[in-house]
């Protein structure tokens, strides 16, 4: 349904925003964030002033939350916590950008946001709910088409395990190899999620690794499932399910490391199975889909064109309001969301 906004809301003097106030030890938490209330800035030529509307909450910025050794650097402290957004554009002294005009862009956990422009791109098709530019045809999305087609190459027959198959990143990627003919087992906590999967998205089998005390028991479950091996994985967690799944490859199977949400918070563990990476002859890749920009517009135009043809289906989680954040972000450890969270704040 179209949902490009053609009315300017009103520019308030004040809005909110939540930063990070400290850093976790541990396990994070809602006491890490702050919400505040700042004044309106005035912008400067060149600028715009964004409205946002929708903002995207990803498992990255759990990691950017610690001062740990990572891919990108830590979240400053008492700044606005990062994050992609969805709005429009409610004052202007840029030479393109108009008011009225929607843009999605890294603006962050704020209801307000200046910029020059240079990280915004412009949304136009009027076919696509707003808040998918942040999911299925958004970073989240690009990252599942990416460790899909890049990585785990999948073929027609073969069979495709994907682990945190409810979640943003996941339902996309067992939608897409399934559209490539493949048998997908997907991997996702509880009978409710592991259900939606089956039913949604089309995927073969899907296993509650919740209900599995260990890597064992786990291995155990899938192995039913894949009794011939599994040509394919898209690891969205790492930890045991990592360790669980590697002894089923097949000989010169492919794993697109994607993502390490056991990990977040949580002692650094050592894999038991690691030797079948020599033993099977596998491939296994990690991958940061922000190194990999000249394909997102091919990938973005394909993930539309799925969702456009009814092929792609896009679950959210939506929670209202910017002060509503912090708990939708620290619920992605919970599991507490099902498809993309996003926080629509107005
Ligand atoms: N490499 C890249 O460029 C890139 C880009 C985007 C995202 N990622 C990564 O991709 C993964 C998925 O991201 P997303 O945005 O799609 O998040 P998400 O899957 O929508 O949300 C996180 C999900 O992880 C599951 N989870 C939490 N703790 C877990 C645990 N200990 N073991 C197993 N599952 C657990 C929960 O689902 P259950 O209820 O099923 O447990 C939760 O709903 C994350 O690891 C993220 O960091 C990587």
């Amino acid at each position: 349904m179209s949902e490009v906004l053609r009315q300017a809301p009103v520019v308030p003097e004040s809005f909110q925003r939540v930063v990070l106030a400290s850093r976790p030890l541990s396990r994070p938490s809602v006491e890490h964030f702050r919400v505040e209330t700042v004044e309106t800035p005035s912008i400067a030529d060149g600028q715009v002033l964004v409205r946002n509307r929708y903002l995207s909450i990803d498992p990255y910025m759990l990691g950017r939350m610690f001062d740990a050794r990572s891919y990108a650097t830590p979240h400053p402290l008492g700044e606005a916590m990062i994050g992609e957004t969805v709005g429009k554009i409610v004052a202007t002294r840029h030479p393109r950008l108009v008011v009225g005009d929607t843009v999605v862009g890294p603006l962050g956990w704020q209801e307000l946001a200046v910029s020059d422009g240079g990280n915004l791109d412009k949304i136009n098709d009027a076919d696509i709910g707003l808040s998918t530019y942040l999911g299925a045809i958004g970073m989240t999305g690009i990252t599942a088409w990416y460790g899909m087609h890049q990585i785990c190459e999948p073929r027609p027959g073969e069979t495709v395990v994907v682990s945190g198959a409810a979640g943003a990143v996941g339902s996309v990627a067992v939608q897409l190899a399934r559209e490539r003919g493949c048998r997908v087992i997907g991997i996702a906590g509880g009978r409710l999620k592991c259900d939606t999967v089956i039913r949604e998205f089309g995927v073969a089998a899907c296993v509650d690794y919740r209900g599995a005390p260990d890597a064992a028991a786990l291995q155990g479950a899938i192995a039913h499932l894949a009794p011939n091996g599994v040509d394919a994985f898209f690891d969205n967690v790492n930890g045991m399910t990592l360790d669980a799944v590697l002894p089923l490859m097949k000989p010169f199977g492919r794993i697109a490391l994607c993502g390490m949400i056991a990990r977040y918070g949580q002692q650094p563990m050592t894999l038991s199975n690691h030797g079948f990476l020599l033993l099977s002859r596998l491939r296994a890749q990690g991958f940061i889909v922000y190194d990999h920009r000249p394909l997102w517009p091919q990938a973005r135009a394909e993930l539309a064109a799925l969702v456009c043809a009814g092929r792609l289906k896009v679950l959210e989680t939506v929670s209202e309001g910017i002060a509503s954040a912090p708990a939708a972000c620290i619920g992605l450890i919970e599991g507490k969301n099902l498809g993309k969270q996003i926080v629509k704040l107005y």
